[in-house]
């Protein structure tokens, strides 16, 4: 590709976010992606990734510090799905469907470092940012770290509605465990229980919170899958069995400053339920777990192919979307996991994809 190589949009962070996050932090603007050089490639991206983690990256002191900022002017370093439309890279060819953190751009340059080919047994295209992905795989190497799930166990699941949350409670439903989740609402309470299949479903908004997961967890919790930390967390304590396995997900209510977030010291209140309750408690990553994917593709597959498993992705259009979608995320207004349509040809591509697979 030479001088007629298209031009691209991509999102920036224009300013530190002060407290909040806002659409106003990020800039959308017109860019010419490079030419593929020796080794790489050129993607023009589909479907666009909204996570959570990209709230701390932004950040003028990311990881309170631990990371140098990112400059601003920085295209958002997201995680997107897309076709090849040009390469220099002889693994991969023109027209391979991929996924890789090619930023938040319509048009991108790959070295194929960290970059997964889609797999058709997992769906739709969109499919490979939500339980068939990211997502999907984090709850799968969370199950992984908790041992399996074993008959008889209950998971108890915070921000269930979220992309990790549903696509925890759809692996261990589709395992034979029981799961029980923490929603905000009644809308996400219901399409937890509807569509995703959790046996029981608390409403950490309602005034009846507590009696609802006394209810839900008569015998408490032997895995607390934990995806929010803050002030939710010390609240689960009295509703895990003896044993119980608290394994940190992510903390998704201690990624921007909030006030209400600032409470009491909880501390004792959990060494107590350790000591007393014999809890062990273990964060985990999917980072570097890279062994586990073919395990995970093929018992995702089998499940989407027997129908145990219907992958759902809530789609947005425009790339000036991604902002306000990462906001949305923080306002917990979202069900589910969101990806952005960029690309006027990825509705018809994902429906074609899937009228294939059908065939
Ligand atoms: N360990 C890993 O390798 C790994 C990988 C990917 C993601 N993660 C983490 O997994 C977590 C979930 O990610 P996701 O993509 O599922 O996020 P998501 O789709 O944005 O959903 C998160 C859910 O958390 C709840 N929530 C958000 N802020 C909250 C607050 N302040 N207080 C209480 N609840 C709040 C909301 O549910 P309700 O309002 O319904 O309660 C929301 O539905 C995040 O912490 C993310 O960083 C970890």
């Amino acid at each position: 590709m030479t001088a007629e190589n298209p031009a691209g949009q991509r999102v920036v962070i224009d300013r530190y976010p002060d407290g909040a996050l806002r659409p106003s932090d990020f800039a959308v603007e017109a860019y010419v992606p490079p030419i593929p050089q020796d080794g790489e490639f050129l993607v023009r991206t589909m479907f666009i990734s909204v996570d959570p983690m990209l709230r701390l990256l932004v950040d003028a002191a990311p990881f309170g510090g631990g990371m140098p900022a990112m400059p601003l002017g920085t295209t958002i370093p997201g995680a997107a799905v897309g076709e090849i439309i040009a390469t220099r890279n002889p693994a991969f060819k023109v027209g391979d469907l991929v996924e890789g953190r090619f930023g938040w751009q319509t048009l991108a340059i790959s070295t194929g470092t960290g970059v997964n080919r889609v797999n058709p047994a997992l769906g739709k295209l969109e499919n490979a940012l939500g339980i068939a992905g990211l997502p999907g795989f984090t709850a799968y190497v969370g199950l992984h770290v908790a041992g399996g799930v074993k008959p008889g166990q209950t998971f108890l699941v915070t921000g269930a509605a979220g992309a990790v949350g549903s696509a925890v409670g759809a692996l261990v439903r589709a395992r034979g465990g029981r799961v029980v989740g923490i929603a905000g609402g009644e809308s996400k309470r219901r399409y937890l229980m509807d569509e995703i299949g959790y046996d029981a479903v608390a409403d950490r908004l309602a005034p009846d919170f507590a009696a609802q997961l006394a209810s839900a967890l008569p015998a408490g919790a032997d895995v607390y899958f934990d995806n929010v930390g803050g002030l939710l967390f010390p609240k689960m304590l009295p509703f895990l069995g003896r044993g119980a396995l608290i394994l940190v997900c992510g903390l998704m209510a201690q990624y921007q400053p909030d006030d209400a977030a600032v409470g009491a010291d909880h501390l004792p209140d959990l060494l107590r339920a350790v000591m007393f309750k014999g809890l062990r408690i273990q964060g985990f990553t999917q980072l570097g777990q890279d062994a586990l994917r073919p395990a995970f593709e093929e018992e995702l597959a089998a499940l989407i192919a027997s129908g145990k498993v219907q992958p759902k992705v809530h789609v947005e259009h425009g790339i000036e979307r991604l902002p306000q979608a990462l906001v949305n995320l923080f306002d917990k207004s979202t069900t589910g996991k969101v990806v952005v349509s960029v690309d006027a040809a990825s509705g018809s591509l994902s429906a074609r994809r899937t009228r294939e697979e059908a065939n």
